[in-house]
């Protein structure tokens, strides 16, 4: 049989296939897409499209309705990039506790200074932050890259209070009973110090279903005074004039992103990045194979297993 594998990531999982898969750049030819997270919703599909695979959790880049109609199964590949933003998220509670960033660029800017002891003592003092140790994380979402978090942060010596609408209360506890207790999302808004979300973005009309846009005015009202709220899981989570308002006033201390906005980016309580979380050598390639196998799967064996 003949692919055609349309915008194969850099992975070097791919790499593994290249002798089995046959790339051309004839999208409309296409019988499979591997995608990772270019829109394709304004995409004429190719007629002999059988099946998308995304290279990544998120299929909000997917024209789900569209692949529906036409048959065209869509994979994901859920929890192979987990780790890779598991640990960015990690850096992001560290950067926004402690003034790495700031540290590095005032070192740069200092550097004709002729001791490093000056150096320190004037930068000691100025850059002072916080622990993440003892302090409370509101983890909303708790799928893949969510537990893992937990995990992560709860070794790191954090409280840390979970919210899944999609799995029962049993299956939390069994899942991480030592580590996640599990709280309403109005509990986690009242009580965290730190608030993490890792959702996938779904619009209903169901608010406890909703995520689109849950961080907004009305949800960072009911949060303490000082928060921190790291977003990387999809962008439209947050609403982003409540949170420029809310990063203006105060109310929320710091904003770490993975999805720079206009608005907020030059922001100095804001550390926004370029959507790095599933960006190393290791998540790209867990993707690319994930993907690809399940594709080879498909189109040999008929099989649709997403993992
Ligand atoms: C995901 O949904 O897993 C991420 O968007 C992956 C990526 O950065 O490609």
């Amino acid at each position: 049989m003949k692919y055609n594998c349309l915008n194969p990531i850099a992975g070097v999982g791919l790499n593994l296939f290249t002798e089995q898969y046959n790339k051309t750049e004839d999208f409309n030819e296409a019988d499979i897409v591997l995608v990772r997270s270019a829109a394709m919703h304004d995409m004429e599909l190719p007629d002999n499209l059988k099946a998308i695979a995304r290279a990544g959790a998120g299929v909000n880049n997917i024209p789900l309705e569209k692949c529906a109609e036409k048959g065209i199964v869509v994979f994901n590949t859920p929890g192979a990039n987990a780790n890779g933003v598991k640990e960015l998220v990690i850096a992001g509670l560290l950067l926004a506790s402690r003034d790495i960033v700031g540290g590095i660029n005032w070192v740069q800017t200092v550097k004709d200074d002729p001791t490093v002891a000056k150096l320190v003592e004037k930068g000691k003092s100025k850059f002072a932050g916080k622990e993440i140790q003892g302090k409370k994380l509101g983890v909303i979402g708790l799928g893949a890259i969510g537990v893992l978090v937990a995990n992560a942060a709860n070794r790191l010596g954090m409280t840390v209070y979970g919210y899944d609408p999609f799995i029962s209360v049993d299956n939390a506890w069994n899942l991480s009973r030592d580590v996640v207790h599990v709280k309403t999302r109005e509990e986690i808004y009242a009580e965290c110090d730190y608030i993490t979300v890792h959702t996938p973005l779904i619009e209903d009309t169901d608010p406890s279903v909703n995520t689109k846009e849950m961080i907004n005015e009305e949800t960072i009202k009911q949060m303490k005074d000082g928060v921190i709220i790291l977003n990387f899981a999809r962008d439209l989570l947050v609403n982003d004039n409540d949170i420029e308002v809310a990063l203006k006033s105060g109310k929320v201390a710091k904003y770490v992103t993975d999805f720079p906005n206009a608005k907020t980016a030059n922001m100095e309580n804001v550390i926004a990045i370029p959507h790095l979380g599933a960006s190393t050598e290791e998540s790209e390639d867990n993707c690319a194979v994930m993907a690809v196998k399940q594709l080879m799967d498909y189109m040999e064996n008929g099989n649709i297993k997403n993992s």
